[in-house]
């Protein structure tokens, strides 16, 4: 049984709670679902250096591309703001790339969700498709 949109914001909400966020303590979760219903969740990783810090979507987005899931159906984002966090430009891109398709939510703490389209946060985005133009 796949989880309904409330319950993935949970799963998100409760990822984000393992945030390793020492320095901007800044905690973010995510949730995302694939078509076979599995879910897998990611929170931000902060480094030292700073500049190798993993965003929560990305950290959940390579878990499941590694476990061999393409598919994805929705990802939801939780952070605790009152204007709910969007992806920053890196996970844009990331999601572009490997989750094109799934349904993006953005949520907080105090029950506001929004969905947001992936082709309105990056437009005109850069892929695979202009590497296969310029080899031929
Ligand atoms: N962060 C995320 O994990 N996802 C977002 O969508 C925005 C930013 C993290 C990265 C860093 O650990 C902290 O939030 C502050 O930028």
């Amino acid at each position: 049984m796949s989880e309904s949109e409330n319950e993935l914001i949970k799963t998100a909400t409760d990822a984000r709670l393992r945030s390793v966020a020492p320095f901007s303590k800044f905690l973010v979760g995510a949730a995302l679902r694939t078509k076979d219903g599995k879910v897998f969740t990611g929170c931000n990783v902060e480094s030292a250096s700073y500049g190798l810090t993993v965003c929560a979507e990305r950290v959940a987005i390579w878990k499941a591309l590694s476990e061999g899931e393409r598919d994805f159906t929705d990802l939801v984002i939780v952070a605790d703001t009152e204007q709910l966090t969007p992806p920053c430009g890196t996970c844009r891109q990331i999601i572009w790339e490997f989750a094109k398709h799934a349904k993006i939510v953005l949520a907080n703490l105090r029950g506001q969700k929004e969905e947001v389209d992936i082709g309105h946060l990056l437009p005109k985005a850069f892929d695979a498709r202009f590497l296969k133009e310029a080899s031929r």
